[in-house]
């Protein structure tokens, strides 16, 4: 997209009043209220700069998954106000929210995201802080699943724990405990990809992954291309991938 039309979002996105109702059940507010907006934002600006590296024209179809309850999305809905948002998260009432506050389509996603059924193409998908929470092989499954829903030059964006998390689990507020971070720099050290389960039943806890190891996993995937990987992209804390559904082996 050119610089010009990038621009010209972010002008009309600044102009319209954001939706600042909250659901008393947003975790990520509850645990976060001081950065809740500013992060937001900030993973609206993570969206405008993906556009303007690649070759999307129209914004049409987005897919906001994660969505939570609403922390980006209510960004996304105030800047593509004409586009059609699809939410999805296994937290239904994340999902009920979104779409009742920002329209759309819900999908109530599963514990094996591959399994969920998506019956259009997108061409923007926003994954916040999704890989953050699997080992490698689901989330390679899942962002191969996922590339798989983009339009053609269609831009999947995806949040990822690198070495500021190591800071971040220091000094900063522990994201698991000790003896879990203890495994996941194991597996970091060992294979580029640790991963630990938060205590309790579900399959789900704490990712840290090495750039490296992100870009081999992107880069087995086929009918796409890498469109960028930025350490700390995302407000400061989370490395972001973007990938563009364009074959990088494609004849000019
Ligand atoms: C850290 S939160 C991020 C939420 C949102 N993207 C944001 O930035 O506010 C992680 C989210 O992943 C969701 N989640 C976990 N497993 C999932 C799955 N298999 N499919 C879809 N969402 C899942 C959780 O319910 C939670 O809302």
């Amino acid at each position: 997209m050119q610089f010009g039309r990038v621009a010209a979002l972010e002008d009309a996105y600044l102009k319209r009043t954001l939706d600042k109702t909250i659901s008393p059940q947003d975790h990520m507010y509850n645990t976060g209220p001081d950065w809740y907006f500013s992060v937001g934002v900030d993973g609206l600006r993570v969206v405008l700069r993906a556009l303007a590296m690649g070759r999307l024209n129209e914004v049409n179809h987005i897919l906001d998954l994660p969505c939570g309850h609403g922390r980006v999305a209510r960004h996304l809905h105030a800047c593509f106000p004409n586009a059609h948002l699809t939410f999805a998260d296994i937290d239904t009432d994340g999902v009920d929210f979104c779409v009742e506050r920002f329209g759309g389509t819900g999908i109530y996603s599963q514990p094996d995201l591959s399994q969920v059924a998506f019956d259009v193409t997108y061409d923007l998908i926003w994954i916040g802080s999704l890989f953050t929470h699997v080992e490698q092989a689901r989330a390679e499954t899942w962002l191969r699943h996922l590339c798989g829903l983009l339009a053609p030059n269609g831009v999947l964006i995806a949040t990822l724990h690198g070495n500021w998390s190591k800071e971040v689990q220091r000094s900063y507020g522990a994201m698991i405990g000790d003896a879990e971070w203890a495994k996941i720099m194991a597996g970091y050290e060992l294979t580029g990809w640790g991963y630990a389960r938060y205590p309790g039943p579900d399959n789900y806890g704490v990712s840290l992954c090495r750039a490296s190891t992100v870009m081999a996993m992107a880069g087995r995937i086929e009918g796409v291309r890498i469109l960028s990987y930025t350490e700390r992209g995302w407000a400061g804390n989370h490395d972001v991938l973007v990938m563009e559904k364009w074959d990088r082996m494609e004849k000019f």
